[in-house]
């Protein structure tokens, strides 16, 4: 691999440079000179159909960037990583996400070893003590059902498990209460437990390394609360923890007995692990079952990416269609607006998945990048957005490409009165993708009989792209596959840009320098090294703290 060229040394980047610089015609005029787009820019992965044809794209800049793509080898690094080769370089470890949801049957190897029994050996486990916490069987150390989970974790030991909570609500044992604590302010935990009941309260501390000092310090707290509201009594740990992690050692020193933990591999990253052990608060919550459908999910789209031609390979596409904007329309970020409550969280998952994945400023070798990797990805549910910072997408100077994602059918438990409310709800999306593409000219504006003065006010440039994606239903495996797409996608970004987006060592100095300056905080030492501003800034905390 370290003969890998610099994209932007390419001729393909070159021709897409030539391709933009000649100027492609409007929305408008794409429509108009081949109406037929509208079906042919239309990709379909298992439930999922995938419109692109609202993007500044034609079939010669789809085949320039398909050519980008192919110089950059962008499927042999797929297949590396399917084989389980360790293709994160510096870490020097195996990408195997997608053995989370191979089917039982399948041989993946990581060493020479076939990873795939151990994975669903978890994944038993996994069912079986959910089918016991959800049936009552598994009790508090009182004697009581348990009725509470909280999940303690942060980024991807909380945002994948969280989001899909959230997403598939619908599907969850709704007699049983699922928080999610992430923040090390107290006030996450206290806010999570403050009307629980210990005695029916199931702590699931998740962390790959189980270092992490957000999750350490809040699954400490949640232990003391635990023993005060219990009596004391050490031996109630057992029955109300339990932990999901890479590393044994560290679960043990914590007091959490091995015999309680699910495991998982370092071949697994962080924000690619809820489909792992690390969604085991989910798969308490809407059970053994549903959880399989998720991933049945995840595997359709993999198998597509896995094997669908780079013309309707829809993770490929995505991730091309985002060079096309982030490297040759200079645009900063990427916006992801699902019109679905359940989606709230989608959005904030997909930032750690994208941006701990792309946020790169050097190659796969070590060396500087000269061109854009990972853009900004922003973004809330629909409707709500609109009526906050849709304007700036509309009518401000920057180019977001937006995802809009959305569902033909409301879930069966809303009241008709409310399941009436869907179509109002799409029409939103439909329209949103509408104007934002062919907007209004000032000749419509002032058919309107607007006068000339409020003319370029109400003006809609148009030709802002966005993606629609239409599904029937928000199922558990819809939303299997919706991630499953986004992490692909990601994957071919990384590939195409050169870098590595399997480490995170950007968030290494952070963590270093605030447990440097925490004594500073709490007892006033002395830190060597500190800068003067944060110096002064540590003096301001502890005068006003006295
Ligand atoms: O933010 C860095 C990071 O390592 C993420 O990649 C990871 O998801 C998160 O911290 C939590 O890590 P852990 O699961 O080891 O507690």
């Amino acid at each position: 691999m370290s003969d890998v060229p610099a994209p932007a040394r390419r001729p393909e980047w070159d021709a897409l440079e030539q391709h933009r610089a000649q100027g492609l015609p409007g929305l408008r005029d794409l429509f108009a000179d081949d109406p037929s787009r509208a079906e042919r820019y239309v990709v379909y992965v298992g439930d999922l159909r995938i419109d692109y044809s609202k993007h500044l794209v034609t079939d010669e800049t789809l085949r320039l960037l398909r050519e980008l793509a192919a110089a950059m080898d962008v499927f042999g690094l797929r297949d590396a990583m399917f084989r389980g080769e360790r293709i994160n370089t510096t870490e020097d470890r195996a990408v195997l996400h997608t053995a989370l949801r191979a089917p039982r049957d399948a041989v993946i190897e990581v060493d020479g070893e076939n990873v795939v029994p151990a994975v669903h050996a978890v994944l038993d486990r996994m069912a079986d003590f959910a089918r016991r916490v959800r049936s009552g069987e598994w009790t508090g150390h009182t004697g009581r059902r348990i009725r509470n989970v909280v999940n303690i974790g942060i980024g991807g030991s909380d945002l994948g498990p969280a989001m899909a909570y959230e997403a598939l609500r619908a599907y969850t044992a709704r007699d049983m209460t699922f928080r999610f604590v992430s923040n090390v302010d107290g006030a996450d935990l206290h806010e999570a437990v403050r009307d629980l009941d210990p005695a029916e309260t199931l702590f699931v501390v998740a962390s790959k390394t189980f270092t992490t000092i957000e999750t350490v310090t809040n699954a400490t707290s949640a232990r003391a609360w635990l023993l005060e509201g219990l009596g004391g009594d050490e031996k109630a740990v057992a029955r109300h923890f339990v932990a999901l992690s890479t590393n044994a050692e560290k679960v043990a020193g914590f007091g959490i007995d091995t015999a309680n933990m699910f495991e998982f591999w370092d071949w697994v990253g962080g924000r690619y692990s809820y489909d792992s052990a690390i969604g085991l608060s989910l798969m308490i919550a809407i059970g053994p079952d549903r959880f399989r459908e998720m991933l049945d999910g995840f595997r359709i789209v993999d198998e597509h990416f896995r094997t669908a031609p780079p013309e309707a390979n829809a993770p490929l596409l995505m991730g091309l269609l985002g060079v096309w904007y982030n490297n040759f329309h200079d645009a900063q970020s990427h916006a992801v607006l699902p019109y679905s409550h359940y989606l709230s969280k989608f959005t904030a998952y997909l930032q750690q998945l994208d941006m701990e994945s792309n946020g790169k400023s050097v190659d796969r070798q070590g060396r500087p990048v000269s061109w854009q990797t990972g853009p900004v990805v922003w973004g809330t549910p629909g409707t709500n957005g609109q009526h906050a910072y849709y304007q700036l997408i509309h009518q401000g100077t920057k180019l977001i490409p937006a995802d809009l994602i959305g569902f033909v059918r409301p879930i069966a438990e809303l009241s008709d009165g409310l399941k009436a409310q869907h179509d109002l709800l799409m029409a939103n999306l439909l329209a949103q993708g509408q104007a934002l593409a062919f907007g209004k000219t000032p000749d419509e504006v002032r058919a309107e009989g607007v006068p000339e003065e409020l003319v370029p006010h109400k003006t809609f440039q148009g030709n802002r792209p966005t993606t629609t994606i239409l599904a029937t239903e928000l199922t558990p495996s819809v939303l299997g596959q919706l991630v499953a797409l986004y992490e692909h996608k990601v994957f071919v970004q990384g590939a195409i840009w050169n870098i590595d987006s399997f480490d995170q060592w950007g968030v290494e100095l952070g963590k270093v320098l605030a447990k440097r300056v925490e004594p500073a905080l709490t007892e006033g030492a002395d830190v060597p090294g500190l800068d003067p501003s944060t110096a002064a800034l540590v003096a301001a905390y502890r005068e006003r703290r006295k």
